[in-house]
């Protein structure tokens, strides 16, 4: 095994996270420090407990066993609300948009969970996340009109308002068209430059590799590798799980 474990200052650190369902043991101990900062990737085959890990990370589900520790407070046990408050967000693949809402009332809604901020506040911030995905000049639309790709940049823009230190994405990328891949990556690297750690899991390999300053492999209920990315993704064992799994 990898000691993933020796990074300086990590803002979340995983160690030993382990969890079964009904005997079957899916994580058997996840050890992963991901750097403040950084866009660090996690991949592996279908069913092996990456969502999960996400859950466990985000309080919708208790490890069996091990801690996970955020800005070096301990926080498994803690209920989603508390955790998110603290600056750890998740996507949750459109569920959150509300589709009778406009695109802005999607963004405010959000609004009243961060601090103190002003209503007047709320909307500039608002404004400006629209700005920073594009969608400004749809801001009194119907969310119910927008196509699917228009909604992930929402759903983008949802996360931001939360004020997050670390973003969790769980494939991101699924049933996106490819003509708004680039887009989304370049959010993504925009958000990192803004300051954000993002925890990316994704299955398409080349976009790992281009957004990634590092790739966690899950094998087995374990980090089986985490390294750069031109070395997971030419790895013979990473190569023939993700040709077998496509
Ligand atoms: N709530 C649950 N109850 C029972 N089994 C579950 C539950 N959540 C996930 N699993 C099982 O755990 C394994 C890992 O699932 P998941 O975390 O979704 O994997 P991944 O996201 O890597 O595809 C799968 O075998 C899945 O069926
Ligand atoms: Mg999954």
């Amino acid at each position: 095994m990898v000691d993933n474990t020796q990074v300086g200052s990590p803002i979340l650190h995983l160690r030993g996270i382990t969890k079964s369902f009904g005997g079957i043991h899916v994580l058997k101990g996840i050890d992963l420090a991901v750097e403040r900062g950084s866009i660090q990737g996690l991949i592996g085959p279908n069913g092996s407990g990456k969502s999960t890990l996400f859950d466990i990370i985000t309080g919708y589900q208790k490890p069996d066993d091990g801690v996970v520790e955020f800005v070096g407070e301990e926080i498994n046990g803690q209920l989603p609300h508390v955790i998110s408050r603290a600056g750890l967000i998740r996507t949750f693949q459109l569920t959150k948009v509300f589709p009778n809402l406009t695109v802005a009332e999607n963004l405010l809604v959000f609004a009243s969970g961060v601090g103190d901020e002003s209503k007047k506040d709320a909307e500039n911030r608002a404004v400006e996340l629209l700005d920073f995905v594009h969608l400004i000049g749809l801001h009194d639309r119907e969310a119910s009109t927008l196509s699917y790709g228009q909604l992930k940049l929402l759903e983008f823009a949802q996360v931001l308002m939360h004020r997050p230190q670390m973003l969790l994405l769980d494939e991101p990328f699924a049933g996106v068209n490819p003509g708004l891949i680039d887009e989304l990556v370049d959010h993504i690297r925009e958000m990192r430059k803004r300051g954000l750690t993002i925890l990316l899991v994704e299955h398409n390999l080349p976009i790992v590799a281009q957004l990634c300053d590092r790739v966690a492999v899950v094998s087995g209920g374990q980090i089986a590798m985490n390294d750069v990315p031109e070395v997971v993704v030419n790895d013979p064992d990473v190569k023939e799980v993700f040709l077998g799994d496509a």
